[in-house]
């Protein structure tokens, strides 16, 4: 794997864009650990809440997305990079604004910062869309989530249908919920096998850091390497000072 000459061209230049676009800008809160089958999608979900049936536009949206990425997933220097993301907000309304989330424009603090990854390495970007939609307002979000953790929830995904296998590098985001990882992101890691394959996490959080979870990585996918992973907290989601941190994170990353 080469991603180190993406490290040292497109990101040593998108840093000195955003250093020189903030030069005072303070150093983002950043946390680090160390932290791979073929499925296709969906699993058992704990949750009664009724899935909303409508959202073909949200689908189809998905789904162009997927095709506007494929054949762009391999990077400059040769690496098969896949970006998977979930936030509560990922889902088939596409208009869908969660105050759970700091950004004005509804944009996720997860997925703002995959998006930078994805500009700045290319590769695959891909959202993880639960079947049944999370409630979007904080409270009720908190009490939904604490729930399905409490009863060792397997939420089901509806969206993926990938190969692990096939990349090099796959970098993994999710908030922190209740000091971990949400429950479907043990669904993912259920259903697909990420052995062999380079698995690069990020998080947003308010206040836990990464939460231990790129260690519960490590545990659930013991044949993949897990490299540093990336905590920011989610209210810095926008700031220049995270995007500063971010393509630091990126270019500091021993992928070879
Ligand atoms: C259900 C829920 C539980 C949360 N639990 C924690 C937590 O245990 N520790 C923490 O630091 N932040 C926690 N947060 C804050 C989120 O990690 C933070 O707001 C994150 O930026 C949300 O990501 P998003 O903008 O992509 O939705 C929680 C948020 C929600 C909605």
């Amino acid at each position: 794997m080469q991603i180190k000459k993406i490290t040292s061209l497109v990101l040593a230049a998108a840093l000195s864009i955003s250093l020189a676009a903030c030069g005072n800008s303070q150093t983002t809160a950043v946390t680090s650990g160390q932290d791979n089958q073929q499925a296709e999608s969906t699993q058992t979900a704990d949750s009664s809440e009724a899935k909303d049936p409508e959202s073909a536009q949200a689908e189809n949206k998905t789904e162009d997305q997927q095709a506007e990425t494929a054949g762009k997933n391999e990077s400059s220097a040769g690496n098969n990079i896949l970006i998977l993301y979930f936030s509560a907000d990922n889902t088939k309304d596409v208009d869908a604004v969660s105050s759970a989330t700091p950004m004005t424009d509804g944009t996720s603090s997860v997925e703002w910062i995959a998006n930078i990854i994805h500009d700045n390495v290319g590769g695959e970007l891909i959202p993880i869309i639960p079947s049944e939609e999370y409630p979007l307002e904080y409270e009720a979000l908190a009490d939904y989530a604490k729930k399905e953790r409490d009863d060792g929830g397997r939420p089901a995904f509806e969206n993926l249908s990938i190969d692990p296998a096939g990349y090099d590098v796959v970098f993994i985001g999710y908030p922190i919920w209740w000091y971990e990882m949400p429950m479907i992101m043990d669904t993912l890691f259920d259903t697909y096998d990420f052995s062999g394959v380079t698995i690069v996490p990020f998080n947003t959080h308010a206040g836990s850091g990464d939460g231990g979870t790129y260690s519960d990585i490590k545990e659930l996918e013991p044949n993949a390497t897990v490299l540093e992973g990336l905590a920011v907290p989610g209210e810095d989601a926008g700031k220049d000072s995270a995007k500063e941190a971010v393509l630091l994170w990126l270019q500091g990353l021993d992928l070879e």
